[in-house]
């Protein structure tokens, strides 16, 4: 028998779940799903539904979908042009605040600094503020974070000017965290080629080089943890004339993560902290308790988007050859996951 690795219980904090609103994509109970298929335990939704999380009513509704839930759950609030004078009856019921400083998926965006100023001001310094903001307005959100000493993480990070600009900040003993995506670590610009309009995503895929750099920042302890930035959308949108940004990822993360530990890309050691112990301390946890994912680390294969949990069906790494398998994952003690079925019911998941 092959002796199986156990490692503990993924945690994402950065997934897009779609519910309520654009459930044609994802609902808390199908992306669920993919979360424990992928080894996820824990997510943290974002708040750029179409009916944006902006206040307590809509979060309250958010909490509402999530009851289907089948992995542990949290959320987020968003950002919007005036609502920092709400910021005192939602703090104590998310991780963070997102702010969205360029333009992406949803109707979220602040540009206007006036505006910033006050999300700065007003938001609690022991709870991070995450932004979506791109090269140049990477740079204005930690100027931002600096003046105002507030914890600010840093989605998405995907350029070597963006890891630059996060390592400076660092060094400067600013509170800066980040993360990096599967996405960015396993796909460069050459892709879009053969994938189309599936590889439209914010920030978009880039050079070899700075994929290199990603992989070099994961090793230097600058990136601080790796989430998937889950973007479900159907394949009919993505292959419309305007395709809208985003991929899935929950499910292909792990099994990308074990091949490039098998190719001494990364140890076990820090594969471990960037997706399960640093993302637990990001949102101020220890862990999810007594939750862990056996995985047969020799084992090779192909990802199928059949075989996928995800309600969109598809995925960029359809085709890919991997090597590590997750064979069983378990939640609170209680085996979830085994062979590929997720063996638990509707509504399993917690509040984190
Ligand atoms: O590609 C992306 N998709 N980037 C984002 O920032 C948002 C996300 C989405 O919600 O679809
Ligand atoms: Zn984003
Ligand atoms: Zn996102």
């Amino acid at each position: 028998m092959t002796k199986l690795l156990k490692l503990p219980g993924l945690i994402d904090v950065h997934v897009h779940l779609r519910d309520p609103g654009a459930t044609q994509k994802e609902d808390f109970y199908t992306a669920s799903r993919a979360a424990l298929a992928g080894g996820v335990v824990g997510l943290v939704d974002m708040p750029n539904n179409p009916a944006p999380t902006i206040n307590l009513k809509r979060l309250v509704v958010k909490k509402q979908a999530a009851k289907k839930s089948v992995c542990d759950y949290g959320f987020y609030f968003g950002a919007n042009q005036e609502n920092w004078k709400d910021f005192r009856k939602v703090f104590s019921q998310v991780f963070g605040l997102k702010i969205y400083m360029n333009h992406t998926t949803g109707p979220l965006l602040v540009e206007d600094l006036a505006v910033l100023q006050q999300h700065f001001k007003n938001w609690p310094q022991s709870k991070p503020i995450l932004v979506h903001a791109e090269q140049d307005t990477l740079a204005k959100a930690i100027g931002l974070a600096a003046c105002w000493d507030k914890w600010l993480h840093v989605c998405h990070l995907a350029t070597s000017e963006e890891l630059e600009l996060v390592k400076k900040a660092k060094q400067k003993k600013i509170k800066v965290t980040c993360e990096v995506t599967p996405h960015h670590l396993f796909l460069t610009k050459d892709e879009v080629k053969t994938l189309g309009s599936l590889a439209v995503m914010r920030p978009p895929l880039q050079t070899r080089a700075d994929l290199k750099s990603l992989w070099w920042g994961i090793n230097k302890g600058i990136v601080d943890l790796i989430a998937t930035d889950h973007a479900p959308h159907t394949l009919k949108e993505k292959q419309s004339s305007s395709p809208p940004n985003g991929i899935p990822g929950l499910e292909t993360s792990l099994p990308l993560l074990l091949t490039a530990l098998n190719e001494n890309k990364i140890t076990l050691k820090k594969l471990i902290e960037l997706t399960s112990i640093n993302p637990a301390k990001f949102l101020g946890l220890k862990s999810v308790k007594n939750s862990w994912v056996e995985v047969d680390l020799n084992k090779k294969w192909i990802i199928e988007q059949k075989n996928l949990q995800t309600k969109c069906g598809w995925s960029a790494f359809h085709g890919r050859k991997v090597i590590g398998k997750i064979e069983r994952v378990f939640l609170r003690g209680k085996k979830v996951v085994e062979n590929g079925k997720i063996i638990v019911k509707k509504g399993f998941g917690k509040p984190l």
